[in-house]
């Protein structure tokens, strides 16, 4: 196919190396300021133009700005009439709507969203990680569905299929996995410095490694170890004392996910109901 990708950052660019990689053609790119060197580098010969002129003779146009410019850069290519009701045009956000795409959609291009559940730091990482990445594909018409399915499947992904009105909250999970993770562990090391174990990335990263590999083999609620899950309510005091004293910003956080664990633990059968109530009476005080 002729894709033009429009915002070839981070992701709009490790796509179109992949697509290209695939045997599409990459007919042009557009962006900002620095994405003429990213194309240099990464997609050697891509003409880079303005989004009206990148997006005239492709057959598929992807949208890769940032979510607040989607629908401002798909006006503006309808207005020039650059896509037509035989074009297609798609955006790559997870939690955009498809009604960014409107201006496409009201002349009768067929349009889609196809989202890599993927951390893309770089186009670097994007060319490596997305290969073997579930893509979210959302579509209204069966044309988009089956090019969505297609174009995740020729980045190397794993198409899957998301209703538009609930992308805000399939976006919200990829928040929780990945964005708070990293959130997560910044704390832990704050914390182990605190402790006085310093250069303690390594060893986190090594507990973390081998929990990401019991959620993959037992599932998430077999996988939970820990003082919330034991019911050992007098660890989790010295835990919140400690925390109060050293580190007081983590309380919160440390309180809301002991009580989720404990819920977890009580569904899954593995915190009987006096030692929740245990932990529970602990954490009520601390909230
Ligand atoms: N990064 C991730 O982990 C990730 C994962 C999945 C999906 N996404 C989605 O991918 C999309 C792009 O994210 P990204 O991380 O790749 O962002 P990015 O690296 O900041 O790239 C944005 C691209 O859009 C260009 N741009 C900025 N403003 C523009 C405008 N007004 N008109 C035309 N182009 C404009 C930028 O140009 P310059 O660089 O030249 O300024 C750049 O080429 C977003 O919808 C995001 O939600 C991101």
């Amino acid at each position: 196919m002729e894709i033009a990708v429009l915002g070839a950052g981070r992701v709009g660019t490790a796509l179109a190396v992949l697509w290209s990689r695939a045997g599409h053609r990459i007919v042009a790119v557009a962006g900002g300021p620095e994405t003429r060197e990213r194309a240099a580098t990464h997609l050697p010969g891509v003409p880079v133009l303005g989004p009206a002129e990148a997006a005239q003779d492709s057959e598929v146009v992807v949208i890769a700005t940032p979510d607040a410019m989607i629908a401002e850069v798909c006006e503006r290519i309808a207005r020039a009439g650059s896509i037509h009701p035989g074009s297609s045009v798609a955006h790559v956000s997870g939690a955009t709507g498809l009604d960014a795409l409107d201006a496409a959609t009201s002349i009768g291009a067929t349009t889609f969203s196809i989202h890599p559940l993927q951390t893309i730091p770089s186009v670097e990482a994007g060319v490596d990680r997305i290969p073997g990445a579930g893509f979210a594909v959302t579509a209204t018409s069966e044309e988009g569905e089956m090019l969505g399915d297609r174009l995740a499947e020729d980045a190397g992904g794993q198409p899957f299929r998301l209703a538009d009105d609930m992308k805000a909250l399939y976006h919200s999970a990829g928040v929780f996995a990945s964005n708070y993770l990293v959130t997560i562990t910044a704390i832990a090391q704050q914390i182990e410095a605190e402790a006085g174990v310093n250069d303690s990335g390594e060893y986190l990263a090594t507990l973390q490694d081998a929990t990401l590999e019991n959620i993959r083999r037992v599932g998430a609620a077999d996988a939970l170890t820990g003082p919330a899950v034991r019911g050992d309510a007098a660890t989790v005091e010295r835990n919140l004392e400690a925390l109060a004293e050293r580190v007081p910003e983590a309380v919160p956080s440390y309180v809301a996910l002991a009580e989720l664990t404990a819920g977890i633990a009580a569904r899954s059968g593995r915190l009987p109901a006096e030692g929740r109530q245990a932990v529970q009476e602990i954490l009520t005080r601390w909230r």
